[in-house]
């Protein structure tokens, strides 16, 4: 996208985007996650049984006020763009389609003006409801979400709106009851790894089996994160085979190997030593304290410890996370880590005798 030339941006760019893709030179230049964003409801991967729901309800005309909400790139946006080019064509959705999103002003005037002004112009050449999409809504103030509720049921005759959200819990009940609610779940190792396959063919890339699964992994579910590090990867690759090993250097993040070091470390050496030895490792191999945290967490998981032990260490983990995350020393959270392990470690001699 940031290739193609400065346009004024409207509402309805994200609708625009199929246009573009007759263009070949524009499509290479494209991010793989516009260029891969489903077309239809049946290429959206996963979410069987809401898609199929909302695909019938589409079908027959009888689609209800949405809320689409769940974490990121599960495809919240991308089915209810399938939905707008299914119900008006690719030539008529400009017209019977406003798309918001976060960046744009979600003040109590942006709902009275933008979403009125749109929903109470009548049609003129066309039948049916026209579409109203606020996507981010958990961004807009809660007074602008009241003001919300009121133009909903007034122009529920003609408009029909679809919320997506991330945090469900930041839209006002008021609206959560006005509209059908779906939760996108993050999309499993199977459906990603066979997204992921379909563009691979696509691109024609050569990755190798451990390297795929390294992106599945690191995509934790979000297909949008599994997209950019497939596609950052391939770009650092050039041309060459891409193995687990490129995967994870490219995106900065520890290899299982140094992970199952770390961990090795932080269980069998003293506080002095497993600090100095992960601290060695984190500054020789260039990784963050925040993506190790994240990695032992699975590992704390698998590994055979007492059950008390593994829940004070995952806690600790999760602590430890939560605190990088605002910005904390990176060099205290890792004493805090070897301290959390030193003290497991002699709970576990302890449960031993
Ligand atoms: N369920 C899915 N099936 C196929 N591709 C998906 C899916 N979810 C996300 N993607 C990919 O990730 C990108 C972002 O998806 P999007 O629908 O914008 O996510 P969300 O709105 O849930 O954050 C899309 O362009 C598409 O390439
Ligand atoms: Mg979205």
């Amino acid at each position: 996208m940031e290739a193609e030339p400065m346009e004024v941006e409207g509402p309805q760019d994200a609708l625009s985007r199929p246009k573009k893709t007759d263009d070949a030179s524009a499509n290479d230049a494209m991010p793989w996650v516009e260029k891969y964003r489903p077309k239809s409801l049946s290429d959206v991967a996963a979410h069987k049984d809401i898609i199929d729901t909302i695909s019938r309800l589409t079908k027959e005309n009888r689609l209800p006020h949405l809320l689409l909400y769940g974490p990121p790139g599960t495809g919240k946006t991308s089915t209810i763009l399938a939905v707008a080019r299914q119900l008006y064509g690719s030539s008529g959705y400009q017209n019977m389609t406003l798309e918001l999103n976060a960046s744009d002003d979600r003040g109590i005037d942006f709902v009275r003006q933008q979403i009125q002004d749109f929903a109470s112009t009548k049609r003129i050449f066309s039948s049916g409801f026209k579409l109203v999409i606020l996507d981010e809504s958990d961004a807009m103030t809660k007074d602008a979400q009241f003001a919300l509720r009121r133009v909903i049921e007034k122009y529920t005759r003609n408009t029909r709106f679809c919320m997506i959200c991330n945090y469900v819990s930041k839209i006002i009940p008021a609206l959560q009851s006005r509209c059908t609610r779906f939760r996108f779940a993050p999309l499993g190792p199977d459906a990603v790894s066979e997204r992921l396959s379909h563009v691979v063919t696509a691109e024609r890339l050569s990755v190798t089996e451990d390297g795929l699964k390294a992106v599945v992994t690191l995509g934790m579910g979000d297909m949008r994160r599994t997209l950019n590090i497939l596609q950052s990867t391939s770009m650092a690759c050039a041309g060459k085979v891409v193995g687990q090993t490129d995967v994870y250097s490219c995106t900065g993040n520890p290899l299982p190997s140094d992970i199952e070091k770390i961990a090795h470390a932080l269980l069998n050496e003293d506080f002095k030593a497993a600090f100095d030895h992960v601290q060695g490792l984190k500054l020789d191999k260039g990784v963050a304290l925040v993506d190790i945290v994240q990695q032992l967490t699975p590992w704390v998981f698998r590994v055979n410890i007492p059950t008390k032990v593994r829940i004070e260490l995952v806690e600790a983990l999760a602590d430890i996370e939560h605190r990088l995350a605002f910005g904390t020393s990176d060099r205290i959270q890792l004493g805090a880590l070897v301290g959390s392990f030193v003290l497991a470690k002699s709970e576990i001699v302890k449960a031993a005798v």
